[in-house]
């Protein structure tokens, strides 16, 4: 499975730059909105951070043709080397405009996806990526995973090749338990990154190799 950050803050995904293995960032209003600065300042920051791998950016526009406009703008600012998609929520306008980008040369990610036919409909639509949002179906009583495991199947009976970017994580659990369905990456924010690759038995374990290894490590290099 593939690790994307779901952040657009700067700090944060130069920290994971230097160690985490990452394929891209993802981003949406309410994410933007925590940094609190426009997207004009913001967007070229994370073109530069990004450098060839994925950018999901969120359009806000409501009518498909605006959409289209909107992600054209978008993708002229990351310019050809970032791997820039627009990230479509899947209402009727949505569904409408995924065609649209395709045409318009655009790779699109179906977003604010909460139902195994929501993901259906979009990759039979043309989206490269589908995203369901995991945690926020387990917090209303629903199960995220099962949704996930779900489009995961359909997407491997029917032969389709769009790709599941599952989002929306609070914990670990839920990033152990989506790997599992086999899904082809996950969204995850910083802190939960940072929870899933660490463990203080590592930390525990290293402290002691360090301890006892000191005096015995004696060949220069
Ligand atoms: C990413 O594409 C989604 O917009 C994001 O993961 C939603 O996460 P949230 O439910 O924590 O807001």
């Amino acid at each position: 499975m593939y690790y994307l950050a779901d952040t657009a803050n700067i700090e944060e995904i130069k920290k994971l730059s230097h160690y985490f293995p990452l394929q891209g960032i993802t981003t949406n209003p309410t994410i933007l909105a925590a940094e609190g600065k426009k997207l004009s300042v913001i967007l070229p920051e994370l073109v530069k951070l990004v450098g060839d791998k994925m950018l999901h950016v969120q359009m806000i526009s409501e009518k498909a043709e605006r959409m289209v406009d909107e992600a054209k703008k978008y993708r002229e600012i990351c310019g050809e080397k970032c791997d820039f998609y627009a990230k479509i929520p899947i209402t009727e306008e949505g569904f409408r405009a995924i065609p649209m980008l395709k045409k318009a040369g655009i790779k699109v990610t179906a977003t604010a996806i909460f139902t195994h036919q929501q993901a259906l409909v979009a990759a039979r639509a043309g989206a490269n990526f589908v995203a369901p949002y995991v945690n926020r179906l387990d917090n209303i009583s629903s199960h995220g995973i099962e949704v996930v495991n779900h489009i995961v199947k359909s997407f491997t009976d029917f032969k389709l090749p769009t790709k599941v970017l599952a989002a929306s994580f609070k914990t670990v659990d839920q990033v152990h338990r989506v790997t599992l369905t086999g899904c082809y990456s996950a969204t995850i924010s910083y802190e939960i990154l940072e929870r899933l690759r660490s463990h203080p038995m590592t930390d525990a374990s290293v402290d002691a190799f360090q301890k006892d290894g000191k005096k015995l490590y004696d060949i220069p290099f």
